[in-house]
């Protein structure tokens, strides 16, 4: 299958997914990397592996015609699976309702819990034993969709947000490309 991912920042899930797709038993390939930030460090990973991207600044744009254009870019790159990468945009219904199904996203945290940003530092305030990540389903409600896969880890004396995002890092590279591509491989 065809796979878009949209990024906004370092890309390194992103990276994950795309090192992956190498393999002969992985059914997707990448074949578009988008973003809404022009200067995103991902990008230039992307080129560099010889994946076509597109970048256009949000700004000054409504939210539903910014998701029209990322919409006709991954339309006519054939795109049939989306995955959010670090993508930090809320998407519109519209452009979701259009993808439905078919928009995965990595969240940093063992969803239902910590919905939404500073993930780690939520989870450590509240003195949890356990962080870790999700690979869901993008519905219209934010980090809310269906769960596909998830990896825990410990949380440590003296971890602080930037070492726990660290640990559960390795674990988010590991996770995503394995959820997306048992999905993938379910629905065809
Ligand atoms: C990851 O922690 C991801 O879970 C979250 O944003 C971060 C993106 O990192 N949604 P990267 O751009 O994939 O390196």
């Amino acid at each position: 299958a065809k796979l878009g991912v949209l990024i906004s920042g370092r890309g390194s899930n992103m990276a994950s997914l795309i090192a992956a797709s190498r393999a002969d038993d992985c059914p997707y390939e990448v074949v578009l990397v988008a973003s809404n930030v022009e200067d995103a460090a991902g990008l230039a990973t992307a080129e560099g592996e010889s994946i076509p991207t597109f970048a256009h600044p949000h700004r000054g744009l409504k939210r539903a015609d910014f998701d029209a254009l990322i919409d006709a870019e991954l339309r006519a790159a054939d795109v049939e699976y989306v995955a959010l990468a670090g993508y930090m945009r809320i998407l519109s219904p519209e452009f979701i309702q259009g993808w439905e199904g078919r928009i995965v996203n990595i969240h940093p945290s063992l969803l239902p819990l910590y919905k939404g940003l500073d993930t780690h530092q939520r989870a450590i305030e509240a003195g949890d034993a356990e962080g870790g990540c999700s690979v869901h389903i993008v519905t219209p409600e934010l980090d809310d969709g269906p769960v596909i896969g998830q990896a825990r880890v410990p949380i440590l004396p003296g971890d602080t947000p930037e070492t726990l995002a660290a640990r559960v890092l390795i674990e988010e590279h590991r996770l995503y490309p394995a959820a997306l591509a048992a999905y993938i491989r379910d629905h065809g």
